[in-house]
């Protein structure tokens, strides 16, 4: 399933799938203070940035990852990034960020609860999981939200090799 044309609108945001042309924003808002709690490391150069535009296009022609860029609905303004990963596995895998702006309004909520319900309506899947670091009380909040339980606790090092004490949460196939 080619994922390129994956659109997602929800009352306040568009979610689209990302390009080339966002490579800027990214590089700009992917900074220390949003990757804090995250696997990946600021990139240091855009040639980081455009490497992962282009794995991401790879994979929405493959149809495993569902990498999308957050949109102002009503402004086009770019807000973040959010995806889904090892699609056609038993157990995708939902990410988020939004640069700095654009937190505290409610976006990553409103963003995350699109995409699982996008899955629930075309995937076949046992739940979707959602892992995050335990002290990262704002992003705990979204899968909680959402009906999710923790299920798994792990401890694994980051691209830079930090300890990251990570709690999964399972988000089940069909909702509440
Ligand atoms: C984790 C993250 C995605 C959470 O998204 P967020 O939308 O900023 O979540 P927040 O908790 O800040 O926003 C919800 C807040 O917005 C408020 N809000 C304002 N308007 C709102 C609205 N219309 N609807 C819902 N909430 C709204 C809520 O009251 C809530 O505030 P509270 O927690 O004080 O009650 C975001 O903080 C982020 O990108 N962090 C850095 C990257 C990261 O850690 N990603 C996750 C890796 S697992």
């Amino acid at each position: 399933m080619n994922l390129i044309d994956v659109t997602l609108g929800s009352p306040r945001l568009l979610q689209r799938t990302i390009g080339h042309r966002y490579a800027q924003d990214i590089f700009q808002e992917f900074t220390p203070q949003v990757t804090k709690y995250m696997y990946p490391s600021p990139p240091r150069d855009i040639s980081d940035t455009v490497a992962f535009i282009e794995a991401s296009l790879r994979g929405l022609v493959t149809g495993t990852n569902l990498q999308l860029v957050i949109l102002d609905g009503a402004s086009g303004d770019f807000l973040g990034c959010s995806g889904l990963h090892g699609i056609g596995g038993r157990t995708p895998e939902l990410g988020i960020w939004l640069k700095v702006a654009a937190q505290g309004k409610g976006y990553g909520l409103e963003a995350v609860a699109a995409i699982v319900a996008w899955a629930r309506a075309r995937l076949d899947f046992d739940h979707l999981i959602y892992p995050v670091e335990r002290d990262n009380s704002r992003s705990r909040a979204i899968p909680e939200a959402l009906g999710g339980r923790v299920e798994e606790e792990r401890v694994e090092p980051t691209e830079a090799g930090r300890p990251q004490d990570l709690v999964v949460y399972w988000i089940d196939r069909h909702g509440a």
